[in-house]
């Protein structure tokens, strides 16, 4: 043929490749989740093959490892004894709690490492769901907002107290963003982030995640908080309150299923943007190449580089430390 044009020309061998290569991953790009609990000794998630829940021992080896492999964040979700859940979900602002005592041992071993928490009530409220919960005569749910946002202030204020770099509301109430802002600069802690989880939807995704944790609303659903899956306007519409409330990052969570909300909030914002492959996709991920269907490694590299290449700047992934690993 008489072509002038022959894309696979620049295809044509591995430097040449990586010359005209567009989505580079790199560690730097990685948050790495990490699921705590009160306990001396690690517990193997069942929901989550390759995850565990740590003991603050172990959380700061694993964290200091993954920093040591260029992994420059962690964000922590803590497993909360089932005696400590309560419907105000009191627990969430002790200063004594797991969450403060496991930022400051991974401060005090690893002050270069970014520690973001996760601000939102399901692990201490006994009903399950991420704020406070009312209940109609009819027994039908609701879940109440401002309240709420009071509660989540007190929680964001006692993760700064410990010293967490940056707070993620992941609670999707509305106006928890500027709350928060508010109470932090109010009690000095001008300095501390927020990752505002912006496009949260409702996912099924999340099913492993909630048995890592014990964490599933014992009744009813999210869906009046997070976000229609079928909705993408509805995302850049959070994301401009976010912006306006002082968001510092902003987050669409899932990641894989929802490539076209990033690359929606990418167009709209200046600001910072993460993306979640929650749970849900870490296991299908798994399930598959542990049954041999899929090559893990290609499949992990794949799914992170698609993330990025749709505009995240930075990625909570349960592959992080793997991933940071085949980088290396
Ligand atoms: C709770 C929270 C959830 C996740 C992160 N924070 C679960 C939920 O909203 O029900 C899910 C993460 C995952 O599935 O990996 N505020």
């Amino acid at each position: 043929m008489n072509l002038y044009q022959r894309p696979r020309r620049n295809r044509k061998s591995a430097a040449i490749r990586a010359m005209v290569r567009e989505t580079v991953l790199t560690p730097g790009d990685l948050i790495y989740p990490l699921f705590i609990h009160d306990d001396g000794s690690d517990t193997e998630i069942a929901s989550m093959p390759g995850c565990r829940r740590w003991s603050l021992d172990s959380l700061v080896r694993e964290a200091g490892e993954a920093h040591a492999l260029g992994i420059p964040a962690v964000i922590l979700f803590p497993a909360i004894a089932g005696e400590l859940k309560t419907p105000g979900a009191e627990e969430c602002a002790n200063p004594e709690g797991l969450v403060p005592r496991a930022i400051r041992a991974l401060k005090a071993a690893h002050p270069t490492l970014v520690v973001i928490t996760d601000v939102a009530l399901d692990p201490y409220n006994s009903d399950g769901q991420d704020g406070l919960v009312q209940r109609g005569e009819d027994g039908a749910l609701e879940i109440l907002n401002d309240e709420t946002v009071e509660v989540l202030c007190r929680q964001a204020l006692c993760h700064a107290e410990a010293g967490a770099d940056m707070v993620g509301p992941s609670d999707m109430m509305d106006g928890r963003v500027g709350a928060i802002r508010a109470a932090l600069d109010g009690a000095s802690f001008e300095g501390v982030s927020i990752l505002s989880y912006t496009a949260k939807y409702a996912s099924a995704y999340y099913g492993p995640f909630r048995g890592a944790l014990d964490s599933a609303p014992k009744d009813g659903d999210k869906k009046t908080y997070q976000m229609d899956p079928a909705n993408v306007r509805e995302a850049v519409r959070e994301l401009l309150l976010d912006e306006e409330e002082g968001a510092d990052m902003v987050m669409v969570k899932p990641a894989g299923p929802y490539l076209d909300v990033i690359a929606a909030l990418r167009d709209e914002t200046t600001l910072p943007l993460a993306a979640y492959q929650v749970s849900g996709e870490y296991l299908m991920i798994k399930s598959a190449s542990a049954a041999g269907w899929v090559e893990e490694k290609a499949v992990v590299m794949e799914s992170l580089v698609g993330i990025k290449r749709a505009g995240a700047d930075t990625i909570l992934s349960y592959f992080a430390r793997e991933a940071a690993q085949f980088m290396g």
